[in-house]
């Protein structure tokens, strides 16, 4: 019997905290206090849960219902707006698939800042610079923009409070985000009987996220979950009113490990479809990365190379996207 087949149980609040960001919320506010929870939360699974995290939940309900319109329209309806060279539009399922690993029982919509071709990063060809392709769906614009926005926002103070967390200038992390790769993904996980082909994994590998850090807005129906260090595996449900942060393999980096990204999956245990917007929250293509002054002791030395954010993102997602399909043989 595989490992998935018994539900885990949910994380303590210990193990995955809720971390309320209010004092964030207001500008020049001391956010020492919050910002030892979320280094304590860092160091241990890198997952926590943010409320109070000023985006609006009739923004949020706005955009899980026009996922819903989009993922029930006919695929070739959906294939109109393909992933273009830039990164943006209909991902269909199949498209990720981590090395070693069946592809990923997933399809999704992708969007990042909304670019002109005339934009000097995009007239460069620099990778995930682009503008947004929209389905032909009224309204779906307006309301995923408005989440878009709003959760660029929650991610900027978030990582104010990350920076502070690590002894370091609250603005340490978000000076590089003045044209940031942000990358948000509208994903539906259809119901697993709905997908016969063996080809295809059940929606459940286990990665880390590549960026910086991720802020993941779940289906109520849950089915997050992490792995310990110690092997076991612990659900993440959903919690009314919170949004999801954890952190990549990017913070890892750039904090010379001091910081964790947690292996985690997706498991669609309920039989019906399931939807989730993470953002995966990365800052500017040029941005340096190399270990953070206060990260680096003697007992722990730095231990990678200097890179740019974008290089290293965009070598991840080629590695897992370079998948293709196996042909139809019938
Ligand atoms: C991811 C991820 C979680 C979810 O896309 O990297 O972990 O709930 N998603 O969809
Ligand atoms: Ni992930």
């Amino acid at each position: 019997m595989s490992e998935t087949m018994t539900p885990p149980r949910p994380a303590t609040a210990d193990e995955v905290p809720v971390i309320d960001m209010s004092p964030a919320l207001v500008p020049g506010a001391d956010l020492t206090a919050i910002a030892q929870t979320v280094r304590k939360a860092c160091q241990g699974m890198a997952f926590f849960y943010v409320k109070n995290h000023g985006i609006d939940q009739a923004v949020i309900d706005g955009t899980f219902q026009q996922m819903q319109r989009f993922f029930s329209l006919p695929l070739e309806e959906r294939m109109k707006i393909v992933k273009d060279r830039f990164h943006r539009g209909y991902l269909p399922i199949g498209t990720t698939r981590y090395p070693g690993k069946l592809p990923d029982l997933k399809d999704s919509f992708d969007l990042g800042l909304d670019l002109s071709l005339d934009d000097e990063e995009v007239i460069a060809g620099t990778p995930l610079h682009g503008p947004n392709q929209w389905p032909d769906l009224p309204g779906f614009r307006e309301a995923v923009e408005a989440y878009f926005d709003a959760v660029r926002e929650l991610g900027m103070r978030v990582l104010r409070v990350l920076a502070v967390s690590l002894g370091v200038e609250e603005d340490y992390f978000v000076r590089f985000y003045s044209k940031p790769t942000i990358l948000t993904r509208l994903i539906h996980y259809p119901a697993p009987e709905a997908v016969a082909d063996p080809e295809f994994g059940i929606g459940a590998l286990d990665h880390t996220d590549y960026g910086l850090i991720t802020l993941l807005y779940q289906d109520p129906a849950g089915g997050l979950e992490l792995k310990k260090p110690d092997g076991e595996w612990v659900a993440a449900p959903f919690i009314p009113g919170t949004f999801v942060v954890n952190l990549g393999d990017l913070m890892a980096r750039w904090t010379n490990d001091v910081y964790r990204s947690n292996p985690h999956r997706v498991v669609n245990r309920l039989g019906r479809d399931r939807f989730s917007i993470p953002t995966f929250f990365n800052p500017n293509h040029r941005a340096p990365v190399e270990a953070i002054p206060t990260c680096v002791t003697p007992d722990n030395p730095a231990k990678y190379e200097p890179v740019l954010a974008g290089e290293y993102v965009t070598g991840r997602i080629r590695a897992n996207q370079g998948y293709k399909p196996p042909q139809a043989t019938a």
